[in-house]
């Protein structure tokens, strides 16, 4: 199992296919992602210093975590470990959960990754998991961000005004959903 990564079976589309992150995944590249500025610019988890310790821990911590499925988003083409995408916490009781997305590799953004990944986890979340609504949030600045999730059918439910500090400045958080339909 954990060898395997199959915690929540093998998520697969044209270029990409989705599995657990695994300790092993916690390697020079999955560390230097979570450290590039360019990366974590608009990613809260720029605040902490990370090693590929701290990410181990993190990872094993996650590991089969049913409330929080957590997957390696790879590159069928040369087995690529490009990045991650998170659904979770899972609320049971009203069936919805918040979506997380990273492209690590710069290399590999604007090639629609994103979007394709974030389609899988959509269908994952609705066909198999059973959840009524997805949701995403990301800072204003973040172009890219809201054009794969609206890409992958979300729309804008709300603004938090001025609400995350980000380059010396105040920025709106957006939020978007998908009901199932
Ligand atoms: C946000 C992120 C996941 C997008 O990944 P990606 O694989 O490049 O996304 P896609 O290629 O599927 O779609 C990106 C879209 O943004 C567009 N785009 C790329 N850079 C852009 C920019 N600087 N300004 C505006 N649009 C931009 C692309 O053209 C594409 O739109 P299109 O499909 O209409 O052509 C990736 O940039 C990333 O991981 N960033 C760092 C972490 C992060 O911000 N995560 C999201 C937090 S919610």
């Amino acid at each position: 199992m954990v060898e395997s990564g199959n915690f929540y079976g093998f998520l697969e589309s044209e270029r990409l296919y989705l599995r657990a992150v695994l300790p092993n995944d916690a390697n020079e590249a999955y560390c230097r992602w979570m450290n590039d500025p360019e990366v974590n610019k608009y990613l809260e988890s720029r605040f902490y210093p990370h090693t590929q310790e701290t990410l181990r821990d993190y990872v094993t911590g996650k590991l089969g975590d049913v409330e929080s499925p957590f997957f390696a988003i790879v590159l069928k083409k040369g087995d690529r470990h490009i990045g991650n995408i998170k659904l979770g916490p899972i609320n049971t009781i009203h069936r919805f959960a918040d979506i997380g997305i990273i492209i690590g590799e710069r290399d590999c953004w604007g090639k629609g990754y994103a979007t394709e990944a974030i389609r899988l986890i959509v269908k994952y979340a609705f066909d198999t998991l059973n959840l009524h609504k997805v949701t995403a949030g990301f800072y204003e600045p973040n172009l890219q961000s809201m054009k794969a999730f609206a890409n992958a059918g979300f729309s804008q439910e709300g603004v938090r005004k001025s609400h995350c500090y980000c380059d010396g400045k105040y920025v709106d958080d957006i939020l978007f959903g998908l009901v199932r339909s």
